[in-house]
């Protein structure tokens, strides 16, 4: 069934060479029942024609800001009857236009003039892509409140291999569609990013513990740390003072940050009861395991023909500990479950006594660049649909930001 959403966008067209999958994903909106309005650059006009935008949405293309085919004042009449602007494409030379309020053609000063939500969805070579200018520059869209789409890792036009590369047109639309819709997502990332954090202390647990067996051998798990990095990344964002207790990553440092790197669960149950007393919001994002050696070996255990048979201790539960303490922090939990995700989640969050808990299924999301989170807490459930850790994290952290208001209000 077609569903209408009668909604009007801007999608805005910048040179790179993914611009070739705006034309489906202005295809996709379309069938939706999203009206979209193209404007591209005049880079844009390299990679794609106008022409075959203008074919496919049928209505005239906005280029140029001084063309007669525009109106006078394209800028400020096309951004008023707009429910968005989308930038798919975003080239690293227009996000840092965005980022410093540049108005210097059509598109960016649609940006500019514009009374509407802004998404952008990012692409480029990873190198631009992880270049510090524009990473300043994608925090300062964060911060203004733009919704980021994106990027993702894969493979690139150049033929190299990295982040960088913009979301399939089918994620896109479906994201921009979400956004559209008023999910529990697009309120919480439309939300001008003010400083909502400033003062709070957060702890958080992040990556994979690992358990020693020997000197060589360990238990461990696939846990890359991107989902713990990210929320400390967004609650950064929002002025809080972060404590990060990481197990081993390979991940670089979050600056700004006061990073704990620890190897074992102990280690960072131990971490976690030297820092607790000073926090006010706990997020336990860490796989941390289950079990480990009872007996680890110093040495390197020897081959033999014989069956070896390893005897494993549980660890102790770090987010239940905090949960239980006398005056706890304002407690987050993930769940990563391979099954009846949502059954056992409300379990979990039950059985932990927190407020908040984040579940995954742990195939999609464990070691991944992109996740789908659903939270639960008092009030139900809330479906963050599939986009970059650094999107879900930030909705979640928005998420976190209002219930821990509401809990200082009572
Ligand atoms: O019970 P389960 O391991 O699925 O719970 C996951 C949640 O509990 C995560 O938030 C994780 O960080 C936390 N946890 C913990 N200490 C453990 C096991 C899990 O803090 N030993």
């Amino acid at each position: 069934m077609k569903q209408e959403l009668k909604k009007h966008i801007v999608l805005g067209l910048t040179g790179g060479i993914a611009a070739y999958k705006a034309a489906e994903l202005a295809r996709l909106l379309m069938k939706q029942g999203v009206e979209v309005q193209v404007a591209m650059t005049e880079a844009a006009c390299h990679f794609i024609t106008p022409a075959t935008m203008q074919a496919l949405t049928g209505r005239p293309v906005l280029v140029n800001q001084w063309g007669a085919a525009e109106s006078g004042m394209a800028h400020i009449d096309t951004s008023r009857t707009a429910d968005a602007i989308v930038i798919a494409p975003a080239t690293a030379d227009f996000i840092a236009k965005l980022a410093h309020g540049l108005a210097d053609d059509l598109l960016s000063t649609l940006c500019l003039a514009r009374d509407c939500p802004l998404l952008v969805a990012s692409a480029m070579n990873r190198q631009m892509w992880a270049n510090a200018a524009t990473q300043r520059n994608i925090a300062q869209l964060g911060r203004d409140g733009v919704t980021l789409l994106g990027p993702c890792s894969g493979a690139q036009a150049c033929g190299e291999e990295g982040m960088g590369r913009m979301l399939e047109a089918e994620e896109l639309a479906r994201d921009i569609v979400a956004f559209l819709q008023n999910t529990p997502l697009s309120l919480a990332l439309s939300r001008k990013r003010e400083r909502e954090l400033e003062g709070v202390r957060v702890l958080i647990t992040a990556g994979p513990t690992y358990e020693a067996i020997d000197a060589v051998r360990g238990i461990t798990n696939r846990s890359s740390g991107k989902m713990g990095y990210a929320v400390a990344q967004a609650a950064l964002e929002l002025g809080a003072q972060v404590t990060l207790v990481s197990g081993p990553t390979a991940l670089p440092k979050t600056q700004g940050a006061r990073v704990v790197d620890v190897t074992s669960a102990a280690e960072m149950f131990d971490a976690v009861k030297q820092h607790v007393a000073d926090a006010d919001i706990f997020i336990g994002v860490a796989a941390v395991a289950d079990y480990r050696a009872a007996q680890p070996s110093e040495q390197k255990i020897k081959k033999s023909a014989d069956t070896l048979t390893l005897e494993l201790l549980p660890n102790p539960d770090i987010l239940a500990y905090v949960a239980n303490l006398p005056k706890p922090p304002f407690c987050v939990g993930f769940a990563a479950e391979s099954e009846n995700l949502r059954e056992q989640a409300k379990a979990k969050r039950k059985a932990k006594k927190i407020p908040l808990l984040a579940a995954n299924l742990a195939q999609q999301a464990i070691g991944a660049d992109e996740n789908e989170l659903i939270l639960f807490d008092d009030a139900g459930e809330h479906v963050l649909p599939r986009t970059d850790k650094l999107t879900l994290a930030r909705a979640l952290v928005q998420h976190i930001v209002i219930l821990y208001q509401q809990g200082k209000q009572r």
